[in-house]
């Protein structure tokens, strides 16, 4: 019998996105495999039922979908009454978060679900097109730039007029990982005058290629994976004094720094945001984890001393439609590979199974998870 994947409709308020978009849908189908989507499911992405059409079965509820599902494709985690919902056995594919969602994973654990955690998978490059942080980090990237760019008091662009000329804005961007490269790419695109700064040097090259200049702070702070590891006191002072300078003279700040796991370092003081110019923004994308900004207040937008700080949340969910398409994506190129004629044989050889599961055979699989349950 193929087995069955099911696509249920998120249920955390706000999320638009869908984890399998029509398109996607189909090549899973067209692999022999059954997919179920609940009525629904993709329309605040833009996608109705009946772009589901070929090869997906659409069900009036999710509790019908999850009795029948043998696989889950979600883009949240699933809530505790979700989890409840599930099969024994079932498989799960979904950002779980589990530092944030302990008691949902031990009820995985409990229910003997196969889940895999999609933010965990190893950033080797075999795996870069399954990666969903990258993915959905490329559309906050652009996202966050085009919130700069229109709550800035200013034009981005230099704009010559008969009435005369308006200079380009400054725009400072902190961290350039994946949304932080995309920001400055699409401020470039926009015409401000773009300075970027991280922690990582090999970040230098990337920030160059596309036309900003590095703020360097004589800090270095690359640890292993491509990752950034956490400074000590004394760097936090060198990089903050350099900083504020330039923050100082910005338009708009884009704020994109984090550590995996951990809260977002804090880089904007108060001080800092005190220096700045009435009617310059600071953009915090990291305020999912608690921001990057002292004054950041995490899904509020308020006027600081004529400053606006920003702190969107759930970014990649205003553009449902594309991030969709690039979440199923990355769905579909770590799945596709283990069927065969409708069936679907786990590889537990291949490390990237083994390092994204998260619960299997009725055990927390993730070990720095396994350690925080206890
Ligand atoms: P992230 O979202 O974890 O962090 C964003 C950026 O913030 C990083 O560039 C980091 O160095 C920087 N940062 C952290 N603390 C900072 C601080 N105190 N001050 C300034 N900047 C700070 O990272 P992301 O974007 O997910 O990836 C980071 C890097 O990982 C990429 O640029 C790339 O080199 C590597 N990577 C490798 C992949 C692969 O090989 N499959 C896929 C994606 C990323």
């Amino acid at each position: 019998m193929p087995v069955r994947m099911a696509v249920p409709k998120e249920i955390i308020s706000g999320e638009q996105r869908v984890a399998l978009d029509p398109t996607m849908a189909e090549r899973f189908a067209k692999l022999g495999v059954e997919i179920l989507v609940e009525k629904s499911a993709g329309l605040s992405a833009f996608f109705p039922d009946a772009a589901y059409s070929k090869g997906s079965r659409v069900v009036d509820s999710a509790q019908t979908l999850y009795a029948e599902a043998d696989v889950v494709f979600k883009v949240q985690g699933p809530t505790l009454e979700e989890v409840e919902q599930l099969k024994d056995g079932t498989i799960l594919l979904a950002v779980l978060s589990p530092h944030r969602n302990v008691d949902v994973v031990k009820r995985l654990r409990d229910k003997n679900i196969t889940s895999f955690a999609m933010e965990l998978i190893p950033r080797i490059s075999r795996a870069q097109s399954m990666d969903v942080l990258s993915s959905q980090a490329a559309v906050a990237g652009y996202y966050v730039a085009l919130r700069a760019a229109t709550l800035t008091s200013g034009f981005f662009p230099m704009l010559t007029t008969a009435a005369g000329t308006i200079r380009p804005s400054k725009v400072v961007i902190v961290g350039a990982g994946v949304a932080g490269l995309q920001a400055i790419a699409t401020c470039r695109r926009l015409g401000a005058m773009v300075e970027a700064y991280d922690i990582r040097p090999a970040a230098r090259q990337e920030i160059e290629s596309l036309g900003a200049k590095m703020i360097d702070t004589g800090v270095n702070a690359a640890a292993e994976g491509g990752y950034a590891r956490e400074l000590t006191a004394e760097e936090k002072q060198k990089q903050a004094d350099v900083l504020a300078k330039h923050i100082a003279a910005a338009n708009a700040v884009i704020t994109t720094a984090a550590i995996p796991g951990r809260a977002a370092p804090k880089i904007v003081t108060a001080a800092m945001v005190d220096n700045m110019k009435r009617g310059a923004v600071i953009v915090d994308l990291a305020a999912e984890s608690g921001g990057n900004c002292e004054l950041t207040r995490p899904g509020e937008s308020y006027e600081h001393n004529g400053v606006i700080i920003d702190g969107p949340l759930n970014i990649p969910s205003n553009f449902p439609a594309p991030a969709s398409e690039m979440y199923a994506k990355n769905l579909f190129n770590f799945l596709s590979p283990m069927i065969k004629d409708g069936a679907l044989n786990l590889d537990w050889n291949d490390e990237v199974i083994a390092k994204s599961a998260l619960t299997h055979g009725g055990k927390i699989v993730h070990e720095p998870t396994s350690k925080l349950v206890g």
